[in-house]
């Protein structure tokens, strides 16, 4: 159980899909939860004829991170990896699926996502791809949405992209809330969004509440107070957005401090926009992960690769903001541990395809296919201080995807192609 967690989940079912069978909607409702797996047998089932399996064990395969093991097979017990290696040592089974002689790889764990919000921001996109720029003020569009939809809305809202980045392979995911900036409002979204995963983030901070504009200390305050009070039971992280327009390097400090000292740990969109304290301030605070990382200085680098922090790309928000793409090469050489996220959301990256920001980022970002795969499943698991997931070997849960390819490398030499052919999650077949 995570520390933080509510106990229970929240009477507030997804809207049901009347074309979903029964069993269907049982592995879908199981596959965008985090209540303990009911699909999952306990018997045991042999993926077999696996041509490349992705482990992110390097003790395994060809000694690389990715553990790549040729002629492959993986035996899930329970919601659990029991055995992964080579097929032909494979031990006996209850049950047997072929792969077809197609690739395996760990589900993707996307680490930073907005997923409670009402509406879309299609007239501001189109208003950027004819020269318009990006600026924090447009959250104020979704926040207005978001207000005015019932619980209901936000719930059906939320579990539609969960099923879509699903069917993309994303078997983990992170959600903020952000779009309330009340009190009501912020706790409402941290509980719909907690019925669906553990990792949970607070963004009371995501900009200056329009109630408090002209006095953004008060607004503060009550992020740091009441708000956080009635926030802190339904989150495990709090997040803020550290930017021009949005909250300064002081501020942020005050903020996450105080989400600490609530058991809440930190995490920070940092340097998104332009160069600033965000980053500085991550590794002050040993937070998980610092997001964006597009404006870095030098000391910036440095000190993200002498910390834990890691740090997330989320290219989907520089394709749809026509911004300047994170420097990953640079990252890398320099050691810090990178994550690639979605940060779906209807501003700034309306994607919740993982294959589409790897796809990115090896064409623009500097990054190999393998390190970039790496990323999206254990570099995601790094930013949410997890070692269950993003990971296919004994012991860790068995979230995996098939593809529709012989290799993990054509996620990004076949971009835009929907290769996710087979998800397992918690050891439930769940789609495809
Ligand atoms: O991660 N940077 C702040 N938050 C989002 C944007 C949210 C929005 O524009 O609605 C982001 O890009
Ligand atoms: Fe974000």
């Amino acid at each position: 159980m995570t520390p933080g967690r509510p106990p229970a989940r929240p009477a507030c079912a997804p809207e049901p899909d009347p074309t979903a069978d029964q069993a269907t909607k049982d592995a879908m409702s199981n596959a965008t939860t985090d209540s303990p797996a009911h699909s999952a047998s306990t018997a045991s089932t042999l993926i077999t004829n696996i041509a490349a399996l992705v482990t992110n064990d390097p003790s395994l395969g060809d000694s690389s991170p990715l553990g790549l093991i040729q002629d492959a097979a993986v035996v899930i017990e329970g919601d659990r990896v029991a055995w992964t290696g080579d097929q032909s040592k494979a031990p006996a089974t209850d049950n047997r699926f072929d792969a077809g002689g197609r690739a395996v790889i760990p589900g993707f764990v996307d680490s930073h996502s907005h997923l409670v919000f009402a509406g879309d921001r299609t007239q501001e996109f189109n208003a950027r791809m004819s020269g318009r720029p990006y600026s924090a003020g447009g959250i104020r569009t979704t926040v207005a949405a978001t207000r005015a939809a019932s619980d209901e809305e936000l719930e059906a809202n939320l579990t539609h992209y969960l099923r879509e980045a699903l069917r993309q392979g994303t078997t983990t995911f992170e959600t903020k809330s952000g779009y309330g900036l009340t009190v009501r409002d912020e706790a409402r979204a941290l509980r719909i969004a907690a019925a669906h995963t553990d990792e949970v983030t607070y963004l009371g901070a995501h900009i200056v509440s329009p109630d408090h504009a002209d006095d953004p200390a008060s607004y503060v305050a009550l992020v740091t107070g009441e708000m956080l009070d009635a926030c802190a039971p339904y989150a495990r992280w709090i997040d803020v957005f550290c930017e021009k327009g949005a909250f300064d390097g002081d501020q942020a400090r005050a903020i996450l401090t105080a989400g600490k000292a609530k058991g809440l740990h930190p995490r920070i969109h940092a340097n998104q926009l332009s160069y600033g304290p965000g980053v500085q301030l991550a590794v002050e605070l040993d937070a998980a992960s610092a997001d964006h990382c597009t404006h870095l200085t030098d000391a910036d680098v440095d000190a993200l690769a002498n910390s834990r922090t890691v740090a997330t790309l989320l290219p989907g928000a520089e394709f749809s903001t026509r911004a300047e793409w994170p420097d990953a090469r640079r990252l890398l050489d320099a050691g810090v541990t990178v994550a690639l996220s979605t940060d779906c959301n209807p501003g700034s990256s309306f994607t919740s395809s993982v294959p589409f920001c790897i796809a990115l980022a090896v064409r623009d970002m500097g990054m190999t296919p393998d390190e970039a795969l790496w990323s999206a499943t254990a570099g995601g698991a790094a930013a949410l201080r997890r070692d269950d997931i993003g990971r296919l070997t004994p012991g860790s849960r068995a979230d995996l995807l098939l593809l529709d390819a012989p290799s993990h490398v054509h996620l990004a030499y076949r971009p835009g192609v929907p290769l996710v052919g087979g998800v397992w999650r918690k050891g439930a077949h769940v789609g495809s």
